[in-house]
């Protein structure tokens, strides 16, 4: 069997200009800044405009990423798309990614679910496909508006989400070259499933008259201390687990990007793993919880500044409904 190594040789994002600070939330609901801050360290989030979607936000994230690698968007041999609310459900999102790009080649076009978990699950599915020399080019996206399904209503999740569109691409890297991944992990507690849910829009439950009138339709339901404790938990056992299992430890760490859910459990988990401030990259005050397009918009955002660099170590881990999660190491 093939063996090759899987680099990031491009990194995209996009943003909704429209930011809608804590001071907004104050005038639609009973909370406060301060209230927000302290317990998740939020600030303010991007709100997409109507006809910003998750394809149209894509597309955008996508463009800045095939630009950085240097290829032409018909080498893309796979558009594997995390998203937790498409736009629509058939044909899937990754097809119509397709088309935005004028990608011509008839690549393989999938969609993926894992909720804020997913582009780390996207990234290992695109990582086995890439060193068992199936494809040499996956553009990854985790891309999401929240705001769909935010039903602005109840403060206990309203406050928390955000709009973005990250996008990765990920390729067969050269001999030479150092990046690599080192090591993923993945699971999934389905006992807790009930802790974070969207019941109402499926084919179990379809938006009816009774939904509308009792306000139901966007109703997001989450357990929030259950989802906290586990997120923890989950994420400091993975990020511990693929530091040891990698023999890299956390001397050989240089940067540590968990999903940006809420800078108290980003802390927590750093502080389980022993990790410094100064290894941690968070922007969750800025954008908030962007669900699955966090952790590539982050490494876009880290990469354009100059901060990561080729060569260096990553750590990157999420959580999200199911309740999903994932850890992936790699050498940048
Ligand atoms: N403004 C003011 N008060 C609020 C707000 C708000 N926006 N939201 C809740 N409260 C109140 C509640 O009504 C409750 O009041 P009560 O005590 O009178 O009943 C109180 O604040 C809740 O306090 P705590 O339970 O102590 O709040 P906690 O410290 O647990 O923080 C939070 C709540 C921020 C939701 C936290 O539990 C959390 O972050 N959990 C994880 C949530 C998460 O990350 N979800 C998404 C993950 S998956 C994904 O990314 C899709």
């Amino acid at each position: 069997m093939a063996s090759f190594k899987t680099k990031i040789s491009g990194t995209g994002k996009y943003h909704p200009t429209k930011v809608m600070t804590n001071f907004d939330f104050e005038k639609l609901m009973d909370t406060n800044d301060q209230w927000i801050t302290e317990r998740t360290g939020i600030k303010e989030r991007r709100i997409a405009k109507p006809e910003e979607t998750t394809v149209s936000m894509s597309t955008a994230a996508a463009k800045m990423a095939i630009t950085e690698a240097g290829i032409d968007p018909n080498e893309i041999d796979m558009i594997l798309f995390q998203v937790t609310m498409p736009d629509q459900f058939f044909p899937n999102s990754a097809s119509f990614l397709q088309e935005a790009l004028g990608i011509t080649n008839k690549c393989a076009c999938l969609d993926i679910n894992a909720a804020c978990s997913g582009y780390l699950y996207g990234f290992t599915i695109a990582d086995s496909l890439i060193k068992n020399g199936i494809y040499k080019n996956i553009l990854l996206i985790g891309a999401e508006k929240t705001s769909a399904f935010n039903g602005f209503k109840d403060r206990n999740t309203a406050v928390l989400f955000g709009d973005a569109a990250g996008a990765t691409l990920l390729s067969r890297a050269e001999r030479s070259e150092s990046s690599e991944v080192l090591g993923t992990i993945l699971g999934s507690d389905s006992s807790k499933k009930d802790s974070l849910a969207m019941p109402n829009g499926g084919a179990a439950s379809p938006i009816t008259k009774e939904i509308i009138e009792r306000g139901e339709e966007k109703l997001v339901v989450m357990n929030g201390q259950v989802v906290f404790k586990t997120a923890v938990k989950t994420m400091a056992q993975y990020s511990a687990e693929l530091l040891e299992k990698s023999g890299l430890g956390l001397d050989g760490l240089d940067w540590f990007i968990p999903h940006q859910a809420n800078l108290r459990i980003i802390e927590a988990v750093a502080q389980m793993v022993n990790c410094p401030a100064n290894k941690i990259i968070s922007n969750v005050d800025k954008y908030a919880n962007t669900s699955s397009a966090s952790i590539p918009v982050t490494i876009n955002e880290a990469v354009a500044s100059g901060k990561i660099k080729r060569g260096d170590t990553i750590l990157m881990t999420a959580f999200g409904a199911g309740l999903t999660s994932a850890g992936v190491l790699i050498r940048y």
